[in-house]
């Protein structure tokens, strides 16, 4: 049985973890293969909402192998205590259940501490980064400098390692103006954490091509988004990972040749965390709506930091590079519901940049700061969707705006949610 790959079509928060969900349903192995805890994942299953940033939500299926592959970047302590919260919920997190690739960088307090001084360094152009230490651990991944999850497993190494790292970084800190860190103490629990995750260690790409070999199905649970993807993204304003279709397969090891579905997921609207450009953005009245109140867990606040999202049109720019990107073989909408009661939906067919009409998003922020939407209109929709089981029954203006997508991007939609729960969802 081959893979399926999951990723976010547009700039994360595309609610992928629910459509992870779905699919986890019919796989034997879910991994997640780039970034670490900067995602949140929020999955519903009755009454309990679960928040995920490094387990992958297949955890919430009994039986599942989870897998953290070797394109991540792991922070030890953040994990240990989401494997706490889990069992304390009745998820079994035992070593059967969880497996961490000893190929895997970690996240140490000193790549936290980078992380606040260079965003904070680069004034009002910053990132706007989730400040977890995400692209510094992969800038010394890179730089050929960085802590593997497998040191973990001689805790003495580990220890000396991070108190190297952390002196190394007191370095960058001190030109910043910055508080050193106290390598021991900062260190400590971070130590601990190592010792307690060293039965999980393994070497899984070796675990997931034996576990391909013998018929198991592997979903790849993808992290962020396509736009924020560090080669195809809004560069500078992505993460430091490659969260398309392609990081999957270096992001855990195995080859293109098992891979027989390429899902993408895509919010019905855009919402975008963070600086970078956003053509589609909606200021005013408009943007508040998508965004809602806050007041329910669904609305447009960032699941790891609580940052209002900023809200916008569909931008079918972004969906046509996205599925173009990442081979997609369908495409999954989330949150239909919210479009309810909308006289009007606008759809970005392309952008209009210094008087020329362009279909794929432009290289530079320079040029897609310049960019001007060229909008379609579509009739909206009044009627309540949240309940409907029956692609028949959605009003026909719902079922215009899928099939207008479909015909866009020019791949299949076979499901679409109308709601938070699991049961929430339309299939085609
Ligand atoms: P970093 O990954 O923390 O370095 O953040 C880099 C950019 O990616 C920032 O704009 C973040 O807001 C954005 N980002 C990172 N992870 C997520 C995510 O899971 N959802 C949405 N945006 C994200």
């Amino acid at each position: 049985m081959p893979a399926t790959i999951l990723v976010g079509a547009q700039w994360g928060d595309e609610g992928k973890g629910r459509v992870a969900d779905w699919l986890a349903g019919e796989s034997e192995v879910v991994a997640r293969f780039a970034g670490g805890d900067n995602a949140g994942h929020t999955v519903v299953v009755g009454e309990k909402v679960y928040k995920l940033h490094l387990v992958p939500s297949g955890i919430l299926h009994p039986g599942i192998t989870c897998v953290l592959g070797n394109g991540m970047v792991i922070n030890p302590v953040n994990l240990i205590r989401e494997m706490d919260g889990l069992q304390a919920s009745g998820v079994d997190m035992s070593p059967e259940r969880l497996v961490i690739s000893t190929r895997a960088h970690i996240i140490t307090p000193a790549h936290i501490a980078l992380d606040g001084a260079s965003e904070k360094a680069r004034g009002d152009q910053a990132i706007g980064t989730t400040l977890r230490g995400i692209g510094p651990a992969y800038l010394d991944k890179t730089g050929r400098k960085g802590i593997r999850a497998g040191q973990m497993a001689d805790v003495e190494e580990f220890a000396n390692a991070l108190y190297d790292s952390i002196e190394q970084a007191n370095r960058v800190l001190a030109e910043h103006g910055v508080e050193p860190l106290d390598p021991q103490a900062a260190a400590a629990v971070y130590v601990d954490a190592a010792a307690r995750l060293k039965p999980y260690l393994r070497d899984t790409s070796v675990y997931l091509n034996q576990r391909l070999k013998t018929g198991a199905r592997v979903l790849c649970e993808g992290a962020q988004g396509t736009l924020l993807d560090v080669d195809h993204g809004d560069y500078p304003f992505v993460t430091s990972s490659s969260p398309t279709a392609g990081g999957a397969l270096t992001g855990l090891g195995f080859g293109p040749c098992h891979v027989d579905r390429v899902v993408g997921v895509a919010k019905s609207f855009s919402t975008r965390v963070g600086g970078g450009p956003m053509p589609t953005e909606l200021h005013g009245e408009l943007g508040d709506r998508l965004r809602g109140t806050g007041e329910n867990f669904w609305d447009e606040y960032g699941t790891t930091t609580g940052r209002p999202r900023r809200c916008g049109w569909l931008d079918a720019v972004v969906l046509r590079y996205a599925a173009q990107i990442n081979g997609f073989t369908e495409l999954v909408l989330t949150k239909l519901d919210v479009l309810s009661g909308f006289d009007e939906l606008k759809i970005a067919l392309a952008y209009e940049i210094d008087g020329k009409r362009v279909d794929y998003p432009p290289s530079t922020v320079a040029e897609l700061e310049r960019a001007t939407p060229v909008y379609e209109s579509l009739a909206g929709w009044s009627a309540d969707i949240s309940r409907i089981q029956a692609a028949a029954d959605l009003p026909e203006a719902t079922r215009a705006y899928i099939r207008h997508i479909e015909a866009l991007c020019d791949v299949p939609v076979p499901m679409v949610s109308v709601g938070p729960e699991r049961d929430q969802v339309v299939f085609f």
